[in-house]
């Protein structure tokens, strides 16, 4: 497979990168940081190719990303995360994750849809934080809720291009994103446990990639509550 990945400079979209090119696939990693795309591709050789663009800056991400016309999966995964404290209201940095969490991925999505053939796959990264009401998640939830949002309509609309539209929702995963926590992450797994997760829910065509398992079905059983008990919920585990 020839397959695209945003944010494959750091963490789980790093992981990815060097899982499909290990098992012989093709793979152009993206990023901002040349050093560790230079790194990636040291490693695969014949693999790994690199592209270097800021997915903020619309124009210099569809020059980049139009260029490529033989794909058959991108995966968009490049976020941040930032937690809100609600007594300094913050709504830079509503602008701050969107820009790059929601509108960044979305001119990826514009850049490469055009080339995107029949039987190729479209992967958005989004988190099982949209999922429930999180203390201080205002910002990081909404807009992985978002995503989701996105990729279930895309899914409506793409069917009859015969593109595969899929979601994906982690859980804590060991990265760089989560070692910046200062709160205490249950059932937090390794970057090759993400991984192995998103390449099989990817390989078995599934439309929601949720894990890991008991902490995906955990939070769907919360989110399917009155919401007055989510809050409820959430407040205890905060
Ligand atoms: N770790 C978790 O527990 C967890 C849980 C749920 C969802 N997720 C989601 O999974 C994805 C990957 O997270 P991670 O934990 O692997 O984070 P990470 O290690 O911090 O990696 C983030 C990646 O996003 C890229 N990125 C950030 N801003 C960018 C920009 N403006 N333009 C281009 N690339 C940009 C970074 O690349 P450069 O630095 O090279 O720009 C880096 O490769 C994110 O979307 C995150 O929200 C993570």
């Amino acid at each position: 497979m020839n397959i695209v990945i945003t944010g494959a400079t750091s963490g789980i979209g790093k992981q990815l990168a060097l899982d499909y090119a290990a098992a012989g696939h093709h793979v152009v990693a993206c990023g901002r940081n040349q050093e560790a795309l230079q790194q990636l591709q040291q490693r695969f050789e014949q693999q790994i190719a690199s592209l270097c663009f800021d997915v903020t800056d619309k124009a210099q991400t569809i020059q980049q990303l139009a260029t490529l016309t033989d794909v058959d999966c991108v995966i968009l995964c490049a976020g941040v995360c930032e937690y809100l404290d609600v007594e300094r209201f913050d709504s830079d940095m509503f602008e701050r994750v969107y820009r790059v969490n929601v509108f960044g991925m979305m001119h990826c999505v514009e850049a490469i849809l055009p080339n995107l053939k029949a039987g190729s796959r479209l992967v958005l990264v989004g988190s099982s934080a949209r999922l429930v009401p999180f203390t201080r998640a205002q910002v990081y939830g909404s807009s992985k809720a978002a995503i989701d949002y996105i990729a279930r309509s895309l899914e409506v609309d793409l069917k009859a291009r015969g593109i595969r539209v899929q979601s994906v929702s982690p859980g804590f995963v060991e990265t760089p994103m989560t070692d910046a926590n200062d709160f205490e992450m249950p059932m937090r797994v390794s970057v090759d446990k993400a991984s192995k997760a998103i390449r099989r829910g990817i390989e078995k065509n599934k439309t929601d990639i949720a894990f890991p398992t008991f902490f995906a079905l955990f939070l769907k059983f919360i989110a399917r509550l009155p919401a007055s008990w989510q809050v409820a919920i959430s407040k205890r585990l905060a």
